[in-house]
């Protein structure tokens, strides 16, 4: 039985003149988690938000916030957006030298650890770290921009980790981020996304709530 489907808004594509506003209309709109892309200017040629924006987004929601740590030195604030409301933290393979260690105290935050990847990071990267995880995510763009195009290489890296997950048995979640939209959204459910990741594809439309029910009702029909 694969597990539900559930959507999760990326608030890079929000209008942030009406933050709190958009949280709110995105939460009555049927969202089950709300994405939120921080970046550094190192690690990803963007700047995007701090904790403090983290907390504003936290005070408009009751949903969970599953905060994408795009930053070179993801150890040094773990802390700061565990307090400021993240209920998942993800980090990238490629930036932290220590994935093991830095997940172990994503854990003892009480916060559910989530790794992701890269579309050059083969899913070995994960390997060794995957009994200790929530959520692996597959990113479809190279990271640092919302609206660019998806790249097809993430598919059998969803295939791949979903028959990992399956073989040992484990309860991870399987996400995807990145030029997903309502036409191509049952290919990443069909390759073994369960967490689908939209932020262009659900704030650029008019209707909110017929985008968010549109991307289920195909991933669903789509899961394998
Ligand atoms: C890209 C971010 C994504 C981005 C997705 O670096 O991690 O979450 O906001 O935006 P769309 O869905 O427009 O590609
Ligand atoms: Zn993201």
């Amino acid at each position: 039985m694969p597990r539900p489907i559930a959507i999760a808004p990326s608030i890079l594509s929000a209008d942030f003149g009406r933050l709190g506003e958009e949280i709110r209309a995105i939460t009555a709109a049927g969202a089950d988690l709300i994405h939120v892309d921080v970046m550094d200017g190192h690690f990803v040629p963007n700047l995007t938000i701090g904790p403090m924006i983290v907390e504003v987004v936290r005070r408009n929601t009751s949903l969970p916030l599953d905060v994408h740590l795009m930053i070179a030195n993801a150890d040094a604030y773990l802390d700061d957006y565990a307090a400021a409301g993240a209920d998942i933290l993800a980090v990238h393979a490629e930036a932290c030298p220590h994935l093991h260690r830095t997940v172990q105290r994503i854990r003892d935050l009480g916060k559910k650890p989530c790794v992701v990847l890269n579309p050059a990071t083969p899913t070995d990267a994960v390997e060794h770290v995957l009994d200790m995880l929530s959520m692996v995510l597959v990113m479809s763009v190279n990271p640092g921009f919302g609206g660019q195009k998806f790249i097809p290489g993430a598919l059998p890296k969803l295939s791949a980790l979903r028959d990992r997950v399956a073989a040992l048995g484990l309860d991870v979640a399987l996400e995807v981020d990145g030029g997903v939209k309502v036409d191509n959204v049952d290919r990443v459910a069909a390759a073994g996304a369960d967490v689908i990741v939209s932020g262009s594809g659900i704030f650029h439309t008019p209707d909110y709530a017929a985008t968010i029910a549109a991307l289920r009702e195909r991933a669903t029909a789509a899961q394998y």
